[in-house]
């Protein structure tokens, strides 16, 4: 890590650390309260307590202290992920209802504990912030100082992970047909979406739905933040105008989502799905091109490198378009149920297998004398892992989904009492392969970025 004598503004490493203790949180929460998971309410509190402190001392520790005390950046941490966490709480502390057509009356209302319990929640969340920070200062005191830049490069890591959690809800909603399952596309059953109460979150397909919308708008959120804090530590035009550019995309497929649900489209539905990828690859883009590394990159390689990358950076950009086709395809069967899109989507995984592979390959011939070209290796060795499982999964979905048993009705919210019940391996099969075809174009994406960054013959280039 690069060593250096400026100090950031506290609050970049503190957004770092919060923002990624915040989306491991909500994705713990996503889990426990799964069905068929339905953790016990006693373990709220210990896990989520455990995950703070343990996501705060591990980012404080490993990033030095960016020049700034531990336990100021761990205390503002703990607001930051305090606050993000309160929209998950708010759904205990409201009113709650026995079902949702005795929602009415007492919609949107907060118990009358509520404005005490917030206060301790977020003063809780600061001092076990605080208490972390503190010794992962003391652990990372000797680690490099970080400039405001490689703080802004983890954000950018953070940003994009955020992504995860919500493209595997999002996928759990197709493979258990919930999209219809909260009727009104932007409140839920007329509360203010952050209100809706948790016990009618009981119902598996309300569950999946609205927890969707939830993460939806904790990625909006998080992405946002991450465009301020571009705005103003990046000193590139470009970076400002990529990750505004992601924020948008985030926006508009939010209000794709809405609408799918608003129109009850299966088009929409198909453009959601694939609209969605495409985000998550410009924001891992973005985010790869945001590391102290990439900037660094053209200084520390040679010849050999930059040539190896030059090949490589040709095919990464027809993997990256065959995979998009890919996704179109495999969209197509799971929202449609079209089998002529099934029968193109096995066809063309030969030539994804191919183009991921052997641009994998050529990612990994970098000199490996040069630290500057590891990046690039790497993903060429995430490549060929991910797409090799991609393959598999398929098949094992295309085994729960075969096209004589392909027509799954949606069920909308008043047929939700007798709706069919969830195939849990399906669901589970379907949304990892949907899920893990992103991660395929991830990898694609970051061997693309990569490969043309190391390709530059101009050294320094900071562009
Ligand atoms: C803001 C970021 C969002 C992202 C990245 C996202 C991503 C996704 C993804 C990847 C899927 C799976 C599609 C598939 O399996 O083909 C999905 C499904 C779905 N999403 Fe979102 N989503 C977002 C926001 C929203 C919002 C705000 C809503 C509703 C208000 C919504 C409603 C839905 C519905 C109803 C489905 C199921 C579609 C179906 O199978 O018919 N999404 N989403
Ligand atoms: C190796 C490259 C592959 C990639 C990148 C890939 C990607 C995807 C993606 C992203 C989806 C979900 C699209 C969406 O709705 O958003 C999907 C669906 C699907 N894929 Fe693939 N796939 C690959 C290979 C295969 C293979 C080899 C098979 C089967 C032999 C297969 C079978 C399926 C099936 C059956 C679905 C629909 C699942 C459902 O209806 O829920 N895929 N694929």
């Amino acid at each position: 890590m690069p060593e250096t004598t400026e100090r950031p503004p506290v609050i970049v490493p503190a957004l770092a650390v919060g923002l990624g203790a915040s989306i491991a949180m909500w994705a713990a929460w996503y889990v426990m309260h799964m069905p068929g998971i339905d953790a016990p309410r006693s373990a709220g509190v210990p896990v989520m307590g455990a995950l703070l402190v343990l996501c705060v001392l591990l980012g404080v520790a490993s990033g030095g202290r960016g020049g700034r005390p531990g336990w100021l950046v761990g205390l503002l941490a703990g607001l930051v992920s305090g606050a993000l966490n309160l929209i998950l709480l708010l759904s205990n502390l409201v009113e709650q209802a026995t079902a949702t057509d005795q929602l009415g009356a007492t919609a949107n209302q907060l118990q009358p504990g509520a404005p005490l319990v917030i206060v301790s929640f977020v003063g809780a969340c600061m001092v076990a912030g605080t208490l972390a920070g503190a010794v992962g200062g003391v652990l990372g005191r000797r680690g490099p100082r970080l400039s405001a830049q490689a703080w802004l490069g983890r954000l950018g890591v953070v940003a994009a992970a955020s992504f995860l959690p919500l493209l595997v809800a999002g996928g759990a909603v197709t493979g258990t047909e919930s999209a219809m399952a909260v009727p009104d596309p932007v409140t839920s059953y007329g509360s203010v979406s952050f209100l809706f109460p948790l016990s009618l979150m009981g119902e598996d397909r309300i569950f999946f739905e609205h927890a969707h919308r939830l993460l939806g708008s904790l990625v909006g959120l998080v992405t946002l933040i991450w465009a301020i804090a571009t705005t103003v530590v990046d000193r590139r035009g470009s970076m400002k105008l990529a990750v505004w550019l992601a924020f948008v995309l985030v926006v508009v497929q939010g209000a794709l989502g809405a609408l799918r649900v608003g129109e009850n489209s299966v088009a929409l539905a198909l453009a959601h799905g694939v609209f969605g990828q495409i985000t998550f690859m410009v924001a891992v883009g973005v985010a790869a091109a945001q590391r102290q590394s990439y900037i660094e990159a053209p200084s520390l390689v040679g010849d050999a490198t930059r040539s190896a990358a030059r090949r490589a950076g040709k095919l990464a950009l027809f993997a990256v378009i065959a995979v998009l086709i890919q996704l179109v395809f495999g969209a197509m069967y799971r929202h449609m149920g079209s089998t002529h899109a099934l029968y193109s989507h096995i066809g063309w995984s030969f030539v994804v297998m191919v183009l991921v592979i052997i641009t994998g390959s050529l990612c990994m011939k970098t000199d490996k004398s040069d630290r500057g070209g590891r990046p690039l290796r790497l993903a060429g060795v995430f490549m060929h892992a991910i797409v090799t499982w991609q393959f598999v999964l398929g098949w094992l979905a295309l085994w729960q989904v075969p096209p004589s048993e392909k027509a799954r009705p949606i069920p909308t919210a008043e047929q939700l009492p007798t709706a069919h019940d969830i195939e849990a391996m399906e669901a589970i099969i379907t949304t990892a392969h949907q899920a893990s075809g992103a991660l395929v174009l991830a990898a694609a994406t970051l061997g693309l970025v990569w490969a043309r960054r190391l390709a530059r013959n101009r050294v320094g280039d900071t562009t």
